[in-house]
């Protein structure tokens, strides 16, 4: 393997010449406090740091930025940290997947434009994995991706809660009057014990999952709970292979193939992963360059059975994961599945696998004892989205996975809000709930709203699960008969955009399909006379994001971010 030499690494354009330019880069190098030897010579690494004060899910982050910095000092490299935007899931509004293309996009230009030859991505709340990935694959250089790692388990009152899951399943037994507010405020001290990640299946794990197995962490890397000894000492190993990744010139582009994204697909269902999967994995693949279709998640749906029994699809938490052998044992039972050829940045996928175990049956099953045999993801066509829509069958009500039932439909969030509260709204257990204006354009950013709450009056009576169908997401901790990301969505003008309340929708999982029962010509009529409601951005980034994203279905990335080709590197003058 030809390896690089001092004068090919990039940083060697500001620290290695001559000129006056070069004169500052250095004597600025020294003026925090460092000699020549430190960084003369060195490839430079950088540590994407998604730390913040308000990103509770990352504030080990700023102690594991250092852990990364003792393993490049260890393997002779002179590391860098770069602050990149925190998308806190719970505070940032109104909601961070308006930001996830501008993190994407921070990542890539904080690379191109210092001097970097290579980087350790640290992310994990949801939206940060994909963004500094995308970032990364844009811009090419060798990368690891260190994943923040999930909280410890939740608890209140002797009993286990997980991330999210838990919260919409309490809150609807507070809504019933089955628990007390004192109950209720024990909750809230107890779910969220730790730094680190939503320890249910959500989007945070399952996009760290994914990382690792699109082959872009250490192996093991990814299920690691954040405050646990193993963490820091895996962010001290990601700092000293990243160096030896930067000689051996080891950048995405030669890792990452169709090969790799399939591994992603298969792992995503195997752990029942969140639906916010489906619209980062194509949006990822679109910067390395690879196709993924919606239609390639159903796909491997048929397939490969769920076998991580952890919430909200199964009954277990990430820690449990973890102790059971975690993502490398899940990996090691999706053998037959996995192409263990694909390159990761250690080797092969296989090799990462090597001697992986799984040591409690229950959390990760046997392939002949799955959650589900399959179908842990179903795409939907239709007339109500003909560019497709999805539904997450295992965490819904079997029953209504075929389902016939009158619209009844809501313009706004605060329409809809205002609504399930209203014990004489005309509604019943049959009736299907439409929120629209609620995707990428007309949210904007798509919010997570597509677990509409069941009516107050219908939860009284029991009821925990109707048809729901929105151009939202939904938080991948989340559960429910919910269809998700239907494209296009009505703000542009897709027929979602016609439905009126009473109209008559069948919904057929085993078929794939959602319909309207209306002609196309009486979709095309009602359209004609519809117009969306304002969403009125003069300027700024909102102005940008409406111009330039794109629908669900195509991963919302910007259009003129996708690939990786044709940025030349800056000038140092
Ligand atoms: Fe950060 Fe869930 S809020 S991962
Ligand atoms: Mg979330």
């Amino acid at each position: 393997m030809s390896r690089k030499k001092i004068e090919d690494l990039r940083s060697q354009r500001w620290f290695g010449a001559t000129d006056l330019r070069s004169f500052g880069h250095r004597s600025r190098a020294m003026q925090m406090g460092y000699g020549r030897e430190d960084f003369m010579g060195k490839p430079v690494v950088a540590i994407i740091n998604t730390w913040s004060d308000l990103n509770t899910c990352h504030s080990h982050l700023r102690t594991r930025a250092e852990e990364v910095k003792r393993g490049v000092w260890q393997a002779g490299g002179f590391p860098v940290e770069l602050p990149a935007l925190s998308l806190s899931e719970q505070f940032v509004k109104p909601t961070t997947m308006l930001y996830r293309n501008l993190l994407a996009l921070e990542t890539e230009e904080l690379l191109r434009s210092h001097p970097i030859d290579g980087a350790v991505l640290l992310g994990g709340c949801d939206k940060t994995t994909p963004a500094t990935i995308m970032g990364g694959l844009s811009m090419d250089l060798p990368m690891i991706y260190l994943p923040a790692g999930p909280m410890m388990r939740g608890h209140f009152g002797g009993k286990i809660l997980g991330s999210g899951s838990d919260v919409w399943k309490y809150w609807a037994e507070k809504e019933a009057g089955n628990i007390t507010t004192a109950q209720w405020n024990d909750m809230e001290a107890g779910i969220a014990r730790s730094a680190g990640t939503c320890m249910t299946m959500g989007t945070a794990a399952t996009m760290m999952a994914i990382a690792e197995s699109l082959g872009l962490c250490l192996p093991g890397a990814s299920s690691i709970p954040a405050v646990d000894a193993a963490h820091p000492r895996m962010a001290t190993a990601c700092g000293r292979h990243i160096v030896e990744m930067i000689w051996q010139d080891l950048r995405p582009s030669t890792i990452l193939d169709r090969k790799s994204f399939e591994n992603a697909l298969i792992v995503h269902n195997a752990v029942a992963g969140s639906t916010n999967a489906m619209i980062h994995l194509v949006a990822m693949a679109g910067r390395a360059g690879v196709k993924v279709t919606l239609q390639d998640f159903d796909d491997f749906a048929q397939k490969v059975p769920v076998i991580a029994n952890i919430r909200p699809s199964g009954d277990w938490l990430m820690e449990d994961f973890h102790i059971a052998g975690g993502i490398r044992a899940l990996m090691s039972r999706l053998k037959d599945f996995l192409h263990l050829d694909a390159k990761t940045v250690t080797g092969t996928l296989g090799e990462g696998l090597e001697g992986a175990e799984v040591y409690n049956d229950d959390v990760i099953r046997p392939l002949d004892k799955p959650i589900a045999a399959s179908g842990g993801t179903a795409i939907l066509y239709g007339n109500i989205a003909p560019d497709g829509c999805v539904i997450k069958p295992p965490a819904a009500e079997a029953r209504l996975l075929t389902h016939t039932g009158p619209a009844i439909v809501f313009d706004t969030y605060d329409e809809m809000s205002a609504a399930i509260n209203d014990e004489d709204l005309d509604v019943t257990p049959d009736h299907v709930m439409v929120l629209r204006n609620a995707g990428p354009i007309g949210g904007p950013g798509m919010p997570e709203w597509g677990m509409l709450p069941i009516p107050k009056k219908l939860l009284k009576q029991g009821v925990r699960d109707m048809v729901r169908i929105s151009d939202a997401r939904m938080s991948g901790t989340s559960y429910g008969a919910c269809i998700l990301h239907v494209s296009p969505e009505a703000h542009i003008g897709g027929p979602l955009a016609a439905i009126r309340n009473g109209d008559m929708i069948t919904l057929d999982v085993p078929n794939r399909s959602i319909n309207v029962a209306l002609t196309d010509a009486q979709i095309t009529e009602r359209l004609k006379s519809w117009s969306p409601p304002p969403r009125d951005f003069p300027r700024g980034y909102n102005w940008l994001f409406a111009r330039h994203v794109r629908q669900a279905h195509e991963g919302c990335d910007f259009d003129f971010l996708e690939g990786s080709k044709g940025i030349p590197e800056p000038e140092i003058h």
